[in-house]
């Protein structure tokens, strides 16, 4: 029988891009396909968790045994999650838009004679410092994603300590890579102690495996 090390226990998982209307057809979004997040979602399902997959615009089909939570913006994924604590493991795997437009129109936007009309920008909440750094109801086991071009290191040594999370999953989005929509990862497992571990470049799939197998480890055995 299938090992199921994390039965018991309650994983939310965000992934996938989020969207960020402008108007009612158009919209800021990343080349994040989801596949990463997803795959952590239906590994963690069958390492025999209860999961919650709260899950931007993507393409990919809803992964067995999960409950699937659909979503457009930043604020929505961020109402959902706290809509789906309390959780023992949280994964944010999601590429949230870090801005938004500042305004959304009602009507499009028409091409007039002024020119290209501005779009201002507004920052977007963040979602995995928003519930790392909650007083009450953090889940004790907190995981951020890095998706860096450059530097991948140093820039999640500094993520962690900023967001407030356990563990860090660094990865090198640079285009070269393909990581991004890409069906392998490499990826780097950064501590809150600084310690780095390498992965081998796996398909997303495998690392998802990993990375479960890793969480159930340091989430320990659930209470009875
Ligand atoms: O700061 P940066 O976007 O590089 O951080 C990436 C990590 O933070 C990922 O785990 C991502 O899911 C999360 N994040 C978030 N909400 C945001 C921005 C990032 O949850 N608004």
């Amino acid at each position: 029988a299938d090992a199921k090390p994390f039965a018991g226990r309650h994983l939310l998982v965000t992934s996938g891009p989020t969207h960020e209307p402008i108007d009612p057809v158009r919209y800021l979004a990343n080349r994040s396909s989801g596949k990463q997040g997803h795959a952590i979602a239906a590994a963690a399902a069958r390492a025999g968790a209860r999961v919650t997959l709260v899950s931007g615009p993507v393409i990919l089909p809803d992964p067995p045994g999960v409950t699937v939570v659909r979503v457009e913006t930043a604020r929505a994924m961020l109402a959902a999650v706290e809509a789906a604590l309390p959780a023992d493991v949280a994964v944010f795997a999601a590429a949230v838009a870090d801005w938004r437009p500042a305004a959304e129109t009602d009507e499009k936007i028409k091409k007039g004679t002024e020119g290209p009309p501005p779009l201002r920008l507004v920052e977007n909440p963040d979602i995995l410092a928003t519930v790392a750094q909650r007083r009450e109801g953090r889940p004790p086991l907190v995981v951020g994603f890095a998706a860096e071009t450059a530097s991948v290191l140093d820039h999640a040594r500094a993520k962690i300590a900023r967001k407030g999370c356990d563990l860090i999953v660094a990865n090198d989005v640079s285009a070269a890579g393909g990581v991004m929509g890409g069906d392998r990862n490499t990826v780097h497992l950064i501590g809150r102690d600084g310690s780095v571990e390498t992965w081998p470049t796996l398909d997303k799939d495998e690392v998802a495996r990993r990375l479960v197998a890793r969480l159930a480890d340091l989430a320990g055995t659930p209470p009875e």
